[in-house]
């Protein structure tokens, strides 16, 4: 069962320097206990200001995180190009990736430039299997990891998460059969009112990470935040990411304004 915190920032910056901070000491503890830190991405608009930070020299976080030691994965991807406005891998190799010394081959992007949406969410499922099969990841040629077997999951340091106006949450939006996928590790999945394909992590995957972190800003979010933490919105998408390990709200006081009772408030870090 989850352990679930709420942690609510003053303002916007704040917000990402408490989720900078959460990705910094995460990273830290999984090189150490693990050697290496695996991190799953979210997409859209709120994470830009955590992945600048994450990339600013000037900036003690960037210095913190290992990132030779980092594998970046994303929990989605729009069914674009690389260089397409949409992409999340885009957006992330433009405030991040491209500003610190992660290996490229330890990028694990979706190639979402495939014509076929369900090829593409294959080969990132191969992909997945294969980084987190048996034996040290980045081995080089000597040892090919086995990779996991049918049923294994993999267990992701973090997965950074968004919310969306609907619920939603990666690409998993209400309705959407994906939400139902227990085998596969990642799936193509039609959004009717985007009139798009997406490509997203499953529920299971979600399930198996040590911790998921769900990164809040805005008003326009609050009265859905309030559905899913205290209201009948537990049966969203983003109601129904239940990690074993922890999982973490983030949010700005904005998007916590339809919070009732005692919630942790944080002061300004
Ligand atoms: C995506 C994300 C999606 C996002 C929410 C919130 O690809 O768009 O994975 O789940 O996190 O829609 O988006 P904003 O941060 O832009 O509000």
């Amino acid at each position: 069962m989850s352990e679930l915190a709420v942690r609510i920032a003053p303002d916007a910056a704040a917000l990402m320097r408490l989720a900078a901070e959460e990705v910094a000491r995460r990273a830290e503890s999984a090189v150490i206990a693990r050697g290496r830190f695996t991190l799953a991405l979210a997409g859209g608009s709120t994470p830009k200001g955590l992945y600048a930070l994450l990339a600013d020299p000037t900036d003690p976080f960037r210095a913190r995180v290992p990132w030779r030691q980092t594998h970046v994965f994303f929990g989605d991807e729009r069914h674009v190009p690389p260089d397409h406005p949409d992409s999340n891998y885009g957006m992330a190799r433009a405030t991040l990736l491209a500003k610190v010394p992660i290996p490229p081959e330890n990028v694990h992007r979706i190639r979402a430039e495939r014509t076929d949406p369900a090829a593409a969410a294959l080969e990132y499922e191969q992909e997945l299997r294969l980084v987190f099969g048996p034996g040290p990841a980045g081995a080089g040629p000597a040892v090919v990891p086995r990779g996991l077997g049918p049923g294994e999951l993999p267990r992701l340091d973090l997965v950074l998460l968004g919310l969306g106006s609907d619920g939603h949450t990666a690409s998993l939006f209400p309705g959407a059969t994906a939400l139902e996928e227990r085998t596969h590790l990642a799936v193509a999945t039609w959004v009717e009112r985007l009139k798009t394909h997406r490509i997203t992590l499953t529920l299971p995957v979600l399930g198996a990470a040590r911790a998921v972190v769900f990164l809040v800003a805005g008003a326009e979010k609050a009265e859905r935040v309030a559905d899913v933490l205290q209201g009948p919105g537990a049966a969203l998408p983003a109601g129904r990411v239940r990690p074993g390990g922890e999982l973490i709200w983030l949010l700005d006081s904005a998007a916590a304004a339809g919070l009732r009772g005692q919630v942790e408030r944080e002061a300004h870090p």
